[in-house]
């Protein structure tokens, strides 16, 4: 797989990066240039893997994350089940096991392989599954030909669908991969310009964090998929657009940084149960936890961080990142403030504007909010297999806003919502505060 013109190609700005759009005027050539799209899109999936030995592909380092083999079926497999294998008559699968070995949560397509042992399986090797990548490659690339006409506007949803699952997995392959390489003693370099979180520039020479003040008021989130015209792609669980009332807050223009972390530690913020949710607390306790999840300290007592270009000792003006929702919450409350709902997020994401402006909004890190992961009024998932994609996760997770440096270029927006459990911290996600206004009379 090693290849310096692959190297080269993950940058995080990749120019096969789109911004997919389902235009209502549906047409063979529409369909024709997304698929061209998407074909780029998977090249830089597998240009993610160049700096890998198949050893690295092959290894699951914790439950929650899945081995880059996997990912590269995985992804592969969506298409074979969701597009080729639905509306192309003739589709041969490439091989009738990966049904159930690469399904990854569809319970209407069936069985599953269980996610704890993904890491378990060095069948198919890595070349078996990178010939199955360029089996659907081929067959995406003769799709548009044998498409009946009556489905078009189907399949064009559904390549979207499948080009933005793509984008996903590709985030997820880089903090897998991090945790992988995390847990060797030997700190390995995965690629020296790989992405990681930066400081603000000398355009920002005030750091202080400045609070932007917004009303408030009865407001609108979410996104509006009826809109008539050219459409941006959204998941279901952005919609519908709805009115929410939103007490006069006040939000911070930028992300925590290290330094200011740092201060919690020092402050004892881990010991300090007054801090802490009671489930977050637990936390603490069960996994010994005192710092982020990849800060280490030498025998002198200072601080360093593991990165995907190895580890790098702690700079203090970068934001803080691989925090949990607990962490979040206990570092804003030790802070005198609290996190922002996501209606406050998205609204001021929308309406601060360049006099009060919102920094690192979304290309540093994904920020938790105070938010639990529900339906917005009046959702309904998406019908059929793929309606499993986000709605059945709507409890026990909390939403992230924004974006980070790991996601691929123009795969956001300001309506997104991204949603872990409380726990985890293995994702590139920060902490934006908030907090309570008194009210204008
Ligand atoms: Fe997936």
């Amino acid at each position: 797989l090693n290849s310096t013109a692959a190297l080269r190609s993950i940058d995080r700005n990749p120019a096969a990066s789109p911004s997919p759009a389902v235009r209502v005027a549906i047409s063979r050539d529409t369909l024709r240039a997304l698929l061209q799209q998407l074909l780029k899109v998977r090249a830089h999936t597998l240009a993610i893997t160049a700096p890998l030995s198949a050893e690295d592909c092959q290894v699951q380092s914790m439950p929650d994350a899945s081995p880059i083999k996997w990912h590269l079926a995985h992804t592969s497999w969506f298409f074979e089940t969701f597009l080729l294998g639905e509306f192309s008559h003739h589709y041969v699968p490439f091989d009738p096991e990966f049904k159930v070995l690469f399904n990854s949560y569809y319970n209407a397509v069936g069985a599953k392989h269980p996610r704890l042992e993904r890491g378990l399986l060095s069948r198919p090797s890595l070349a078996r599954v990178v010939d199955y990548r360029q089996h659907i490659d081929a067959a995406l690339g003769a799709f548009v030909s044998v498409v009946a006409e009556a489905d078009l506007r189907t399949v064009l949803e559904r390549v979207t669908l499948g080009l933005n699952h793509e984008q996903q997995h590709q985030e997820l392959m880089l903090t897998d991969l991090k945790h992988l390489l995390s847990i060797n003693p030997t700190a390995p370099v995965y690629y020296a310009n790989a992405p990681h979180p930066e400081a603000l520039t000398n355009e920002n020479p005030d750091r202080a964090t400045q609070w932007i003040s917004l009303s408030g008021g009865l407001i609108e989130i979410g996104h509006d998929s009826s809109t008539q015209a050219t459409t941006r792609f959204a998941y279901d669980n952005e919609s519908p657009r709805h009115r929410t009332f939103v007490e006069p807050y006040a939000i911070a223009n930028r992300l925590v940084n290290n330094g200011e972390f740092l201060a919690f530690i020092n402050a004892g913020g881990y010991r300090d149960p007054s801090l802490w949710l009671s489930d977050g607390f637990d936390q603490v306790q069960r996994g010994g936890w005192a710092k982020p999840l990849y800060w280490q300290q030498d025998s002198r007592s200072h601080w360093h961080e593991f990165t995907l270009s190895g580890l790098h000792t702690l700079d203090p003006e970068k934001p803080v990142c691989h925090i949990s929702f607990f962490e979040a919450d206990a570092y804003a409350r030790w802070a005198g403030a609290r996190l922002p709902t996501e209606s406050e997020w998205e609204h001021a994401a929308t309406h601060a504007t360049s006099a009060h402006l919102l920094l690192q909004r979304d290309d540093q890190l994904w920020q938790w909010t105070a938010s639990s992961y529900l339906g917005y009024p009046g959702f309904a998932a998406a019908k059929g297999a793929v309606g499993e994609y986000n709605g059945k996760f709507m409890c026990n997770q909390f939403v992230l806003r924004g974006g980070s440096v790991a996601t691929p270029a123009g795969h956001t927006r300001t309506t997104y919502r991204n949603f872990f459990q409380p726990e985890k911290r293995w994702q590139f996600t920060g902490i934006r505060l908030a907090r309570n206004q008194p009210q204008q009379r």
